[in-house]
């Protein structure tokens, strides 16, 4: 079982409620999360990108560090810890992609992976004046298929030509091409989210209950042997370490108390104008009713696990052998000091380990 950390480069992590942890994000704080990463030895860390917050009380995402530079400056001041920047397709090409990711994978020894972002969420890209038109929502992973196949035809020969409806590249040279081949992730949900990681991407992101994950570790699985590949399936949480299990709870409560409406309201009008459905934009609106489990809107709508060490010990292993997953991605409201207890007092037992 693989273990990383959804790196908190937007502000305030992914708990949009003023019962949590309000921060902007920083350089140091990032690393911070990487080195105690590291000393417990997690795999990996993943930032993500966001062009454009969406506000409230609590300025939710409004300030980002942007995915690649933060991950270049992380990979010189580790030594053995996972490195997945995330790219928004839309914001640059796949040429100048393909440099970036080798770059940072000299910088850090060959630990450079990349997560996949097709972008669903118009007003990120429409104030660049990047957004394609509404089509996008619907054609956003033929996109990216085209997109990640000019990435692994310049990975491997450092030269490609390509005519497609996309792009169009002219013998194009990219050297020096990466030593080992670079893992790609994408948390694509919805069917076509789906059929894109299944031919490819070597993992997938989840964020779903316990039930769903079952069926969506089951569904990759058939999937991606149709194209004679195997995905794994990696599902992201959030960790709520406490004394006790009443203590967790009392966080918990307090985080849904004291959730975001304005930001929470601003996430699910983007969601709404995706045409693209059962993915994620479904995920989010269903989020505002369902339990924390589920994974409910004060939480981003990722579920979360809570209680003391041997509470989360006993979920994670329970998870782990119910849904069959290869991996966790994990966020905390602190967390540095989530990182510490989860590496001190629930890792070191995990039977799943
Ligand atoms: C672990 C994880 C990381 C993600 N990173 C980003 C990101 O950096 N930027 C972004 O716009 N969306 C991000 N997303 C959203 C997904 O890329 C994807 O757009 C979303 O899950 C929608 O899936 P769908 O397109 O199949 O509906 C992330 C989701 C997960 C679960």
């Amino acid at each position: 079982m693989k273990f990383g950390v959804f790196l908190p480069n937007g502000s305030n992590g992914y708990i949009p409620s003023a019962g949590s942890p309000i921060y902007e994000p920083t350089f140091q704080h990032n690393l911070a999360i990487s080195l105690a990463a590291e000393k417990h030895g997690l795999d990996f860390v993943l930032s993500m990108m966001k062009f454009r917050g969406f506000g409230g009380e609590t300025g939710y995402w409004d300030s980002c560090l942007e995915s690649f530079t933060l991950m270049a400056g992380i990979a010189s001041a580790t030594s053995s810890i996972g490195l997945f920047p995330s790219i928004s397709i839309l914001s640059q090409h796949p040429a100048v992609v393909a440099r970036m990711v080798a770059t940072i994978d000299d910088i850090s020894g060959g630990r450079c992976g990349l997560n996949i972002v097709t972008g669903w969420n118009r007003p990120e890209y429409a104030q660049m004046g990047m957004w394609p038109g509404d089509d996008h929502y619907q054609r956003r992973y033929d996109y990216a298929a085209e997109y990640v196949e000019i990435l692994q035809a310049l990975w491997q020969s450092g030269r490609a030509s390509w005519e497609g409806e996309y792009f169009k590249i002219d013998d194009c040279s990219v050297l020096p091409t990466p030593a080992n081949p670079i893992p790609l992730v994408c948390a694509g949900q919805s069917p076509a989210g789906r059929a894109f990681v299944a031919k490819h991407a070597d993992h997938q992101f989840v964020l779903t209950s316990e039930d769903n994950l079952v069926r969506s570790v089951e569904d990759i699985r058939v999937k991606s042997a149709a194209s004679g590949r195997k995905v794994g399936v990696y599902a992201l949480f959030h960790m709520i370490l406490a004394d006790t299990d009443e203590m967790a709870q009392a966080q918990v409560r307090q985080i849904i108390e004291l959730a975001d409406q304005g930001a929470i309201s601003n996430i699910l009008a983007s969601a709404s104008l995706d045409t693209n459905t059962g993915g994620t934009a479904d995920q989010l609106k269903a989020a505002l009713d369902q339990d924390v489990e589920s994974g409910n809107m004060a939480f981003m709508g990722i579920p979360v696990i809570y209680g003391s060490a041997n509470t989360i010990r006993q979920r994670i292993d329970a998870i782990a052998q119910k849904t069959g997953i290869d991996g966790m991605l994990f966020s905390w409201p602190d967390f540095v000091a989530g990182i510490e207890r989860f590496g001190e007092e629930v890792l070191p037992d995990l039977q799943v380990g």
